[in-house]
């Protein structure tokens, strides 16, 4: 097995990605931010059955933090992510400057309007432009005929898998499980940022989720009941601020109808508020499910 090609420049891994396509390999390609945990290497797994070379981007995109703050405190542990990659038998890894991917004067962008308009895109304005934006750069780069990334960001899934069709670029885009911690928390960088006690609060999320689930098993069909559950179940936490709690269909994530039929989305969004008396910004968190609903039946009332 040839040695993990670190590569800085998206000119070389241009080159890289002719080659690779001329000896008629084929590339997978798994965009992340670092800090590397085990959802991101479950891409990489996914990744691997899908090509013949799998290449990572390790990327922090400035143009989608809405905070300045945040996107300095967002940790760079490189040396343990390139680790990890080669622990994974990653083939290469795109780790480019920011002047690489936004070039001085820089001053185009990728933009789903709609879809990028709903949910996280409410209270993060220019997020998913900013998403957009990167994967498309990303793409353009490292010419992959796969490329992974996780339903934990449904919406993010969305809105690529639409940039994807509207631009009609010619790459699958294949979704990978939300992998989780064994209370069920769905795995996340920010995860490091919750005290002791917030850590056990944001149980509720997945827990909240499987509330739903066996609401629906129980034939619940009522949309606002079944909020209000969800809800319910979250404000058991103390520290939850519940940012959005919302079920909409999956694909265009318009709301859902107030009786509930077919697949539908249940989104949430919640920030944990620092232990009382400290200081700090709550840390937000999202999770989400796709209840699958049978189809509503001709002549129900
Ligand atoms: P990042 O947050 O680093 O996530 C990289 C990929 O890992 C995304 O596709 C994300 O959905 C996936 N992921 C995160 N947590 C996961 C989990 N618990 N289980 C499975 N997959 C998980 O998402 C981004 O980076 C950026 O927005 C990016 C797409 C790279 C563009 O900058």
């Amino acid at each position: 097995m040839s040695p993990m090609r670190v590569v800085k420049t998206v000119h070389e891994l241009q080159a890289m990605a002719d080659l690779e396509r001329r000896a008629g390999s084929r590339i997978a390609l798994v965009p992340t931010m670092g800090a590397l945990h085990r959802g991101h290497l479950s891409l990489i797994d996914i990744a691997r059955r899908h090509a013949d070379r799998v290449w990572v981007s390790i990327f922090v995109n400035p143009s989608q933090f809405d905070a300045a703050g945040d996107l300095e405190a967002y940790p760079r542990p490189l040396a343990a992510d390139l680790a990890a990659c080669r622990g994974k038998g990653v083939d290469a890894v795109f780790v480019p400057e920011a002047r690489e991917i936004y070039p001085a004067g820089s001053q185009t962008w990728v933009n789903v309007t709609e879809l990028s308009r709903p949910l996280c895109g409410t209270s993060r304005p220019g997020h998913f432009r900013g998403v957009t934006t990167v994967v498309a750069k990303l793409l353009i780069a490292a010419k992959p005929h796969v490329a992974v990334f996780g339903e934990k960001d449904f919406q993010q899934l969305a809105v690529i898998r639409r940039m994807v069709r509207d631009l009609g670029l010619d790459v699958e885009i294949v979704g990978g499980k939300t992998v989780r911690e064994s209370d069920g928390l769905a795995l996340s960088s920010r995860n490091q940022r919750l005290d002791t006690g917030a850590r056990r609060q944001a149980r509720v999320l997945s827990k909240s989720l499987d509330a739903a689930e066996r609401a629906v098993a129980a034939e619940e069909r009522d949309s606002a009941r079944l909020l209000h559950l969800v809800r319910s179940e979250i404000e058991k936490a103390p520290r939850a601020e519940i940012a959005y709690v919302e079920l909409r269909d999956p694909e265009s994530l318009e709301p859902a109808p107030p009786r509930l039929t077919g697949s539908t989305l249940l989104a949430l969004a919640v920030g944990f508020r620092p232990n009382p008396g400290a200081t700090g910004a709550p840390v937000r968190l999202i999770d989400n499910r796709v209840l699958h609903l049978p189809p509503e039946e001709e002549n129900s009332p």
